[in-house]
């Protein structure tokens, strides 16, 4: 049985404890089933392999923003083909897309951040909620080294945003070379985008390749300031 966020001791991990040890204390920890959050990044693939090789009881879900590169459902094919992957695939509202794209057409969020944090409102925070409605706890493949906006996360812990539950994120002490031997090392599909520059996969609009010496998140939402970089899965 999980525990209440009160009694919670999410303080427990260091960077070296493994992944596998922060996913299994997550599901022990967590008050309801657990899914994990699937963007098709090189750190969900490595989580899809880590959960499926031990066997874990998690669901699999992505937001499917309907803005997603190509390149991002070719990864998503591959690993339903490798682990028969069940995906649970939520889209936006269709009357929320439709009433945005008639008021401000289909690339409003390059005109001002509202704009910008409207779209991802609506195709990616509010199907969150609908994902984890329900839910005990969620796992994300969120890692410090990705960028400035994320160098206090915890592998543990408790998210208040969305409804309250556990958030687990077991690569969190992870950095590229880590990641990349465990691709290789278990020869995981990877999105072809990475070979062309990228280094970080979202909607394909507000993403592009970043130059040598950029930080990670750079090619994210590349016309705004660096310290904002979230669209609100993540606060
Ligand atoms: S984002 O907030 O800027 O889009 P990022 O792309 O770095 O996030 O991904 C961080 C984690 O958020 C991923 O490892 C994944 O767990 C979750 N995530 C991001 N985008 C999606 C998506 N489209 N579907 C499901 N999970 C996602
Ligand atoms: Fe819209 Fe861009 Fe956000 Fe995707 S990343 S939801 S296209 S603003």
């Amino acid at each position: 049985m999980g525990l209440a966020k009160k009694e919670l001791k999410l303080e427990q991990f260091s960077p070296n404890t493994p992944a596998e040890t922060v996913l299994r204390s997550g599901l022990a920890l967590a008050n309801g089933p657990v899914t994990l959050a699937c963007s098709f990044s090189k750190e969900d693939v490595a989580l899809i392999d880590l959960v499926e090789r031990l066997n874990l009881p998690v669901t699999v879900f992505a937001l499917d923003t309907g803005r997603l590169p190509e390149e991002t459902y070719a990864v998503a094919e591959a690993l339903i083909q490798k682990y028969s992957l069940q995906i649970e695939w939520y889209a936006p509202d269709n009357l929320a897309l439709q009433e945005l794209l008639i008021a401000k057409g289909p690339l409003s969020f390059y005109e001002s951040l509202e704009n910008r944090k409207e779209c991802c409102r609506i195709r990616k925070v509010e199907p969150l909620q609908k994902a984890l409605a329900g839910k005990g706890g969620w796992i994300t493949g969120l890692r410090r080294e990705q960028g400035e906006t994320r160098q206090e996360l915890q592998p543990l812990e408790w998210d208040s945003s969305n409804g309250g539950l556990l958030k687990v994120s077991p690569l969190v002490f992870w950095n590229d070379t880590q990641l990349d031997d465990y691709i290789r090392e278990h020869r995981l599909p990877v999105n072809r985008l990475y070979k062309e520059g990228y280094t970080s996969i979202g909607c394909a609009p507000c993403t592009r390749a970043i130059a040598e010496g950029e930080p990670a998140r750079a090619g994210r939402w590349w016309w705004e300031d660096p310290t904002v970089k979230e669209c609100g899965l993540h606060k």
